[in-house]
């Protein structure tokens, strides 16, 4: 079977994609009637973490568990690489112990180097720029409330982050529109993003243009991981940047509101819209578990010609 990776969303096509929420839609199915499928067993999936998370480190390892093999757990703090290990080496090596490598990381680079070196597949569990995992997670759970996203709007208000830059490259590979607005001196720069044209998305510099129609409005942090020092001038630029009830009510009536989580209750949200019928936030995170079983299964297993 030919070696692939997950390091970012247009790393798969679409019909891809298709196959794997098929596949998530069954597995997620099986697992709700507390049915045993375990096409993983005695596979071994390694977790290199340099950052803190919760639901991604959670998510694989009870998923890798759920289909029969085993997740290992590194924190960069306690192996070699916390130590300086060439990342190069560190991936020859791992990858002649394990089946699967997920890595969370900062510079894109250094999973970009791991996966070059590496003889088994490499899942990006987040870099400072892409999270692929969680907008995997977050369209199936767009198409379980709402069926397919092609030709849909999605406003992005708030950083122009890892998560941002994710959903842009979603948008060519499912073709569908994002509304984006970031405050000065946060704008996107989609020359960085690895995207094939513009025809996708439209800059707005008032969020409340940007939510006008929109089937889904997400937002996240405004301050990422790696980024804390900036904590307290973030506060202050992106004072006008909260996902609010009065900004909600300008999306169509049925528009659905995400957060990757963990969110801040009143900053880039408002309590009332995270925690109010529009949000599908528990969704989207329930969700990381069953698409990522769907995706380890697929680099592992290729696609099942019996899949059900
Ligand atoms: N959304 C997400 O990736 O959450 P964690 O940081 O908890 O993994
Ligand atoms: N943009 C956030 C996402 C956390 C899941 C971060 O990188 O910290």
């Amino acid at each position: 079977m030919q070696l692939k990776h997950f390091l970012q969303f247009n790393d798969f096509r679409r019909d891809e994609y298709e196959y794997l929420f098929e596949r998530t839609c069954w597995i997620k199915q099986e697992f709700k009637q507390y049915r045993q499928y375990w096409p993983l067993t005695d596979r071994t999936l390694a977790m290199i973490f340099d950052k803190n998370s919760t639901r991604t480190r959670l998510s694989f390892e009870a998923g890798m568990h759920q289909l029969g093999g085993t997740a290992i757990y590194l924190s960069s703090r306690d192996t070699q690489l916390g130590r300086g290990e060439p990342v190069e080496d560190a991936a020859r090596v791992i990858s002649r112990m394990v089946d699967l490598v997920t890595i969370r990381t900062y510079d894109h680079d250094i999973i970009k180097r791991f996966a070059e070196h590496s003889r088994v597949p490499v899942i990006n569990g987040l870099t400072d720029e892409y999270h692929p995992c969680q907008i995997m997670s977050d369209i199936f759970t767009f198409t379980e409330h709402r069926g397919a996203i092609e030709g849909k709007t999605v406003a992005w208000i708030g950083d122009s982050n890892n998560m941002c830059s994710t959903w842009l490259q979603a948008a060519e590979v499912f073709n569908f529109k994002v509304h984006v607005s970031t405050p000065p001196g946060y704008e996107i720069h989609p020359e960085q993003i690895d995207l094939s044209g513009a025809a996708h998305f439209e800059k707005f510099a008032n969020p409340h243009q940007a939510v006008v129609g929109a089937d889904l409005v997400t937002t996240d942090v405004w301050t990422s991981m790696g980024f804390e020092a900036e904590t307290e001038r973030r506060k202050n630029d992106f004072a006008d940047f909260c996902v609010d009830a009065e900004m909600m009510a300008l999306a169509k009536p049925d528009a659905l509101f995400m957060h990757c989580l963990p969110a801040h209750r009143d900053e880039e949200v408002s309590a009332e819209v995270l925690d109010g019928p529009q949000s599908v936030v528990w969704d989207e995170a329930e969700n990381r578990l069953h698409t990522q079983k769907a995706l380890m299964e697929y680099l592992l297993l290729g696609k099942l010609s019996t899949a059900k």
